[in-house]
């Protein structure tokens, strides 16, 4: 019997091949597990079921790229043979001691000037392999005391870097768009653009901000305390949702980077709802991409284990969200919420700020009125649970 979970193609499962290849070594301790070749990754993660791959440059060559032509033709030939897409590419601006104080944003110029031709290098190699989204996750850029960032010089190198940028894959025609990735901290104390509200603010600065949007991460906006479904809704309305890392995590704490759908249960159902919502109204066009870390505990197979995870979760839920969707209490309850009276504009056609400035409601009445909102919420947490 076929199994309902399994990926398929149509799921544009992706991974960052970074996720799976985590030697699992951390702040306290050396790795768990043997480094991983980037074809390798493809492979497995093609076997596992996924459609693409997202990479840094080096996960694929060494920082000084003296592999660089040797380990991209094993690349290439893994994604040939196995057929995985390449949906999305990034840079690593966070590993080698030269980016120990950010990228775009580092006091020093020469190093900023190297990031940037850093990132338009691997921007060729990204085009060439047919990626059309660009992830920028400015890790390093910040600061852990408040007089060593001149923030506001800061943000002025930051729209400098994307506005370069922006022209490059212009000159270059690169069907690329960026997406920042938005983080509260960790690596650094604090991050510039540390949620996606932030990042949503920040790209209204650029010149050609239609070339900008964001990958919202969930891990990252639960550090910042905030809810993901909710942010990346608004991403939707802004238009700006081009890419999504998602992952597992357990409230306000260091990037634990869980699989999927571990962690906060209830906020992987709503984020389920909120893609599936993007999708089927045609504003998100991305791959359902993770960015998780199988745990230091797990040995080369619960790496896999985690990773098939990831992909069987957002099924479950997806068929659980369906359900939810179609359940004729739920929309009985829906209406006796008035959700769908938000749809409604304020204003009737032709009305003006003239026509509410002694507007005549009934207010006793609607104060008194329940909004229902708990059935509606009992009712999906009953579909989450299983017994509906
Ligand atoms: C993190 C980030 C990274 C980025 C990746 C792509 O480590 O906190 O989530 O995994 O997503 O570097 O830019
Ligand atoms: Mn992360
Ligand atoms: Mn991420």
């Amino acid at each position: 019997m076929s199994d309902k979970y399994a990926p398929t193609p149509e799921d544009k499962f992706s991974f960052g091949i970074w996720t799976v290849g985590w030697a699992a070594q951390d702040v306290f301790g050396s790795a768990t597990r043997a480094p991983m070749a980037a074809d390798r990754a493809v492979r497995k993660l093609a076997e596992i079921g996924a459609y693409g791959v997202n990479f840094h440059d080096n996960d694929v060559f060494e920082f000084d790229e003296s592999d660089r032509d040797e380990k991209i033709s094993s690349f290439r030939k893994a994604l040939d043979e196995t057929g995985l897409k390449v949906t999305t590419a990034t840079t690593n601006l966070f590993s080698h001691p030269i980016f120990k104080d950010g990228g775009f944003t580092h006091n020093d110029r020469d190093v900023r000037r190297f990031a940037i031709s850093k990132v338009m290098r691997n921007l060729d190699l990204a085009a060439e392999l047919g990626a059309e989204i660009y992830v920028c996750w400015g890790g390093r850029e910040g600061a852990e005391s408040g007089g060593s960032k001149d923030v506001q010089s800061a943000m002025a190198r930051m729209k400098e870097a994307y506005d370069t940028l922006g022209q490059y894959v212009t000159e270059q025609g690169y069907g690329i768009r960026f997406a920042i990735e938005p983080k509260p901290n960790e690596p650094r104390g604090n991050i510039l653009l540390p949620t996606l509200g932030h990042a949503l603010a920040f790209i209204n600065e650029l010149e050609q901000p239609e070339l900008v949007g964001i990958n919202p991460e969930i891990g990252h906006e639960e550090m910042a305390g905030l809810d993901y479904a909710a942010g990346i809704r608004q991403a939707l309305w802004h238009g700006k949702l081009y890419h999504i890392d998602l992952n597992g995590q357990t409230g306000p704490r260091y990037d634990q980077d869980l699989r999927f759908g571990a962690g906060n249960v209830g906020g992987a159902f709503w984020t389920v709802d909120a893609v599936e919502e993007g999708i089927a109204k045609g504003q998100y066009t991305g791959p359902v991409h993770f960015d998780f870390k199988p745990p230091r505990t797990e040995d080369d197979e619960g790496v896999w284990v985690s990773a098939a995870a990831c992909m069987r979760n957002y099924k479950i839920l997806q068929d659980k969200v369906r359900a939810f969707r179609a359940d004729p209490e739920v929309q009985e309850a829906l209406a006796a919420a008035r959700v769908d009276q938000l749809a409604v504009p304020t204003l009737a056609e032709g009305e003006t700020f003239a026509d509410l400035k002694h507007v005549e409601i009934d207010v006793d009445g609607l104060a008194a009125k329940g909004m229902g909102f708990e059935r509606l919420d009992q009712l999906a947490l009953e579909h989450l649970y299983g017994v509906r």
